[in-house]
């Protein structure tokens, strides 16, 4: 297993649109494995995309289990993810592991269903809500090139310095 490198704004590769996966095979297994390990070894790592690590396929990790009283499934790996259910719309806060620096207020639905496969290819569904659903949707962006940096409502009122330790 390794610990990949991962890709920060302002990347432009942060930008690609990423493709389906079409083999459910052991090498997709063992990228898996690696993007977790990178996931994990991140400060606050809940939830990692891989091509935050420059790979461009729809493959997401989810696993908000270390946050304090949020509802969650554990460890979710979603291959070629689809939102097919929206509700409930609230602001909060969020951050990436490639925007290190700042967190930033966005709008997300506060209660999602999302179907996807697992690793070997089998139909995967949850009901996400409250922060793991915001990580969700969050994940889901960088599939589609996007950042939380450009949901932002207003740069200047929406966007927070992390303090340096
Ligand atoms: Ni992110």
């Amino acid at each position: 297993m390794a610990v990949l490198k991962v890709l920060t704004y302002p990347d432009p590769r942060l930008k690609t649109i990423s493709v389906p996966v079409e083999a459910f095979d052991e090498k997709l297994r063992a990228f898996v494995r690696d993007l977790e390990e990178t996931m994990r070894a991140g400060p606050g790592g809940v939830g990692i995309a891989a091509p935050q690590v420059g790979e461009f396929t729809r493959v997401v990790i989810v696993d908000v289990s270390i946050k304090k009283n949020v509802a969650h499934h554990g460890r979710m790996l979603l291959v070629n993810p689809e939102i097919v259910l929206w509700e409930d719309m609230a602001v909060g806060r969020e951050g990436c592991m490639s925007v290190p620096d700042y967190t930033g207020n966005v709008i997300r639905a506060q209660r999602i269903q999302v179907a996807a496969r697992n690793e070997h290819g089998d139909a995967v569904h949850y009901e996400c809500t409250g922060y793991e659903a915001r990580a969700v949707q969050h994940e889901l962006d960088h599939l589609d090139g996007m950042l939380f940096l450009d949901r932002l409502v207003s740069r200047r009122h929406d966007l927070f310095a992390r303090i340096k330790k």
